[in-house]
């Protein structure tokens, strides 16, 4: 194997896996697989972006060590993650035949995961599955800790499954191929890991992150997201911490159509505008959204909400996370020290509109 490759033991008590970190595990990749020993022809779901880019160094690794596969490229986009594709993944697999002991293998950014990753849940009640992300956000958060899903047209991921991988690869070298908007994007997943729960991290990012530097910083945000999935896989408790800005970041995604923001774009203004608000009500210590501003355009993320804030409130009431007039919300105490708090929909138009004009 690849020299200087990190190994994280993560997982449920039930379900355990190991997240490889290192450079070149493309070239690995097959040796990797079989050491899982699949049976009969693999299904490598990936999008055409990614095989482009990666396709001839995963191809020539797994027929390395003989592992017959089907590659099957989606069109890039958050489009993808749509019944239509499932039910062409589902085609896929019957004509490969993929069998019960068969893989599938996830190749790509966070839409790759989420529909490949459904996929593998529900095809024959669920056969095993790899994740191999190529984004930024994917490494640091959407490949590990077993969320997959589709949207439908009544809402995003509204149609999903808890599923963990078998073995999660992360190739850093992979990013050097990823549009700028795309590193911005899943930096804001990486300062989110850094408020929620590591004051350390979050100073760390301050400076210029070198290339260098970057796989450790994927290291820590695996590390935090994999003890906090380890202790709340389903969402009840801690994980809800994870969605930190994410509750105003969906609503900015959905009133935008899901077109214009990428996925962490939305949520850096959905952090900035959670702290500010948290301020307000008097929960969040004065000057955390001011620090979180500064790092966020450090990093070229947006903070300044590109709508006016009663334009969200009926994004807000059709959350996931909403019930009888009030949401429940992540608040930081502090950079490194989240919680949640209930919010009634009456008091929380009042604090954004306060949170944009104070
Ligand atoms: P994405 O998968 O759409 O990838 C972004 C773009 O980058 C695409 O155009 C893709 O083709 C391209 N790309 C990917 N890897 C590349 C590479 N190495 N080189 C060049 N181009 C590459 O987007 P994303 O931001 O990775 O993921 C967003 C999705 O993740 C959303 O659907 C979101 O809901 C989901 N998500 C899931 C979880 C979870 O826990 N399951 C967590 C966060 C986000
Ligand atoms: N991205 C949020 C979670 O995995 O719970």
């Amino acid at each position: 194997m690849a020299e200087g490759v990190k190994t994280i033991a993560a997982g449920t008590p039930e379900n355990k896996y190991d997240i490889l970190i290192g450079e070149h595990l493309l070239d690995d990749l097959g040796g990797m697989l079989a050491n899982l020993r699949p049976e009969g022809r693999a299904a490598l779901v990936t999008d055409e972006n990614v095989w482009a880019a990666h396709g001839a160094r995963c191809s020539s690794s797994l027929s390395r060590v003989g592992l017959d596969f089907e590659p099957i490229p989606l069109p890039p986009g958050e489009g993808s993650k749509s019944l239509r594709e499932l039910a062409g993944l589902y085609d896929a697999f019957a004509n490969i035949p993929l069998s019960r002991g068969g893989v599938v293998i996830a190749f790509g950014g966070g839409v790759v995961g989420d529909i490949g990753g459904f996929a593998a849940a529900t095809w024959m009640r669920g056969v095993p599955l790899v994740q191999v992300p190529t984004t930024l956000l994917a490494q640091v958060d959407s490949s590990v800790g077993g969320k997959t899903a589709i949207n439908i047209p009544q809402g995003k991921n509204l149609a999903g499954a808890f599923y963990q991988p078998k073995l999660v690869v992360i190739d850093t070298k992979t990013l050097e191929t990823l549009p700028e908007r795309e590193i911005k994007s899943g930096m804001a997943e990486v300062i989110k890991y850094g408020a929620i729960s590591s004051a350390g991290l979050f100073e760390s990012l301050s400076g210029r992150v070198e290339e260098g530097s970057l796989s450790g910083v994927i290291r820590e945000c695996c590390r935090i997201k994999s003890g906090i999935v380890e202790r709340d896989e389903r969402d009840f408790g801690e994980r809800i911490l994870l969605n930190f800005g994410h509750t105003f970041g969906h609503a900015v995604e959905k009133r935008f159509g899901f077109e214009r923001y990428r996925h962490g774009e939305a949520v850096a203004y959905g952090m900035a505008m959670a702290a500010r608000v948290g301020e307000r009500m008097g929960v969040t210590e004065i000057g955390t959204s001011d620090a979180l501003k500064r790092l966020l355009s450090i990093h070229g993320l947006d903070t300044v909400l590109p709508c006016d804030p009663s334009e969200l409130l009926p994004m807000l009431a059709a959350d996931k996370k909403s019930a009888e007039g009030g949401v429940r919300m992540v608040f930081l105490r502090r950079i490194g020290e989240a919680f949640t708090r209930r919010v009634e929909f009456s008091e929380l138009g009042k604090l954004m509109k306060d949170a944009v004009t104070a």
